[in-house]
């Protein structure tokens, strides 16, 4: 028993190193060198200034996820980012990770956290969660808020403009914030690419397609198409959690895609008008909540000490 965890463990380890997040169709091919922002190219430094970095660790394992700021005291994530989080760093202000960016970074260090009551882990609904900042921060030309898509629009055939600091082709993770712009699909048609997509797509889901011409706003212009062919576009690993705009408008956060994430399948986020009222409801009332996980496990060591 022992060794098969022991195993199990290292392997986790092994696979998650410095940046991860979870990657959840079952049936795709590993993780190749050949994955990332897909498509993608490199932010013009605090272009996106609310876009931020999470450095999370769930007790002794690091991960990394994306994040956005939506007022001035609250980050939205994906929930599969802060799951059992025990300590959250949240990166402000940020373009390039591996410099100090004195002039502009903001680094607060958090375990306060809300988590959507009803999130599935294994159907990856509900992927959304609240990151409480302990002060109000202070805004400028590197840090701002973003609003969030309210109404019922869904926004097939807009593009969408999709952030994060995720796996690169050349470079592993990029050290650097990227872009990538992508066009809404629907639903159904998210549905029809793929069976694990069809079993696990519904209504609280936002899909960017994982396929597109490289001159995509130039579509019109006849056969560029087939002279130069198809990008494949979309996030992929450590992308989780960040953000998904149309005309500076938050309308999803990156939440699941295919293990391959230059398969061309679709890129799957929180449909954030599905979320609007849960998180005007969840960080307008500014209380203090800890994760059931974290109650779970308070309750548990309570329990072994009595
Ligand atoms: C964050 O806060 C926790 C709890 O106070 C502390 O243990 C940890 O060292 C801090 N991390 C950093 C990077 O400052
Ligand atoms: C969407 O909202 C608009 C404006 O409130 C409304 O007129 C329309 O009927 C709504 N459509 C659907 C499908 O709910």
């Amino acid at each position: 028993m022992l060794i098969v965890l022991i195993v199990k463990l290292l392997i986790g380890t092994s696979n998650r190193k410095l940046h991860d997040e979870v990657k959840f169709i079952s049936d795709r091919k590993v993780l190749g060198v050949d994955s990332r922002i897909i498509g993608g190219d490199i932010a013009t430094p605090h272009q996106y200034p609310y876009q931020v970095a999470l450095y999370i660790w769930k007790q002794v394992t690091q991960y990394f996820c994306g994040g956005v700021l939506i007022s001035l005291r609250w980050v939205l994530t994906a929930a599969h980012c802060v799951d059992y989080a025990t300590e959250i760093l949240v990166y402000l202000g940020t373009h390039d990770l591996t410099q100090s960016e004195t002039g502009s970074r903001v680094i607060y260090n958090t375990s306060t956290y809300i988590i959507h009551e009803n999130y599935d882990s294994v159907l990856f609904q509900n992927d959304v969660a609240l990151i409480r900042l302990p002060e109000e921060v202070a805004l400028n030309q590197y840090i701002a808020t973003i609003p969030i898509s309210q109404g019922n629009q869904t926004y097939v055939g807009e593009m969408s403009t999709t952030l994060g600091w995720g796996l690169t082709a050349t470079e592993g993770y990029s050290t650097v914030l990227r872009y990538v712009d992508t066009e809404v699909i629907s639903n159904a048609e998210c549905a029809a690419s793929h069976p694990d997509y069809a079993a696990l797509v519904v209504d609280q889901h936002l899909c960017t397609t994982g396929k597109s011409n490289v001159y995509f706003k130039m579509r019109h212009i006849f056969y560029l198409n087939v002279i130069l062919g198809e990008g494949i576009v979309g996030s992929c690993s450590s992308d989780s959690g960040g953000a998904v705009v149309i005309n500076e408008v938050l309308v999803g956060v990156v939440s699941w895609g295919a293990i391959d994430c230059t398969a061309g399948l679709p890129s799957v986020n929180a449909r954030l008008t599905f979320f609007y009222d849960w998180i005007q409801e969840n960080s307008g009332k500014d209380v203090m909540k800890i994760s059931p996980h974290l109650w779970f496990l308070l309750l548990s060591i309570f329990f072994v000490v009595v």
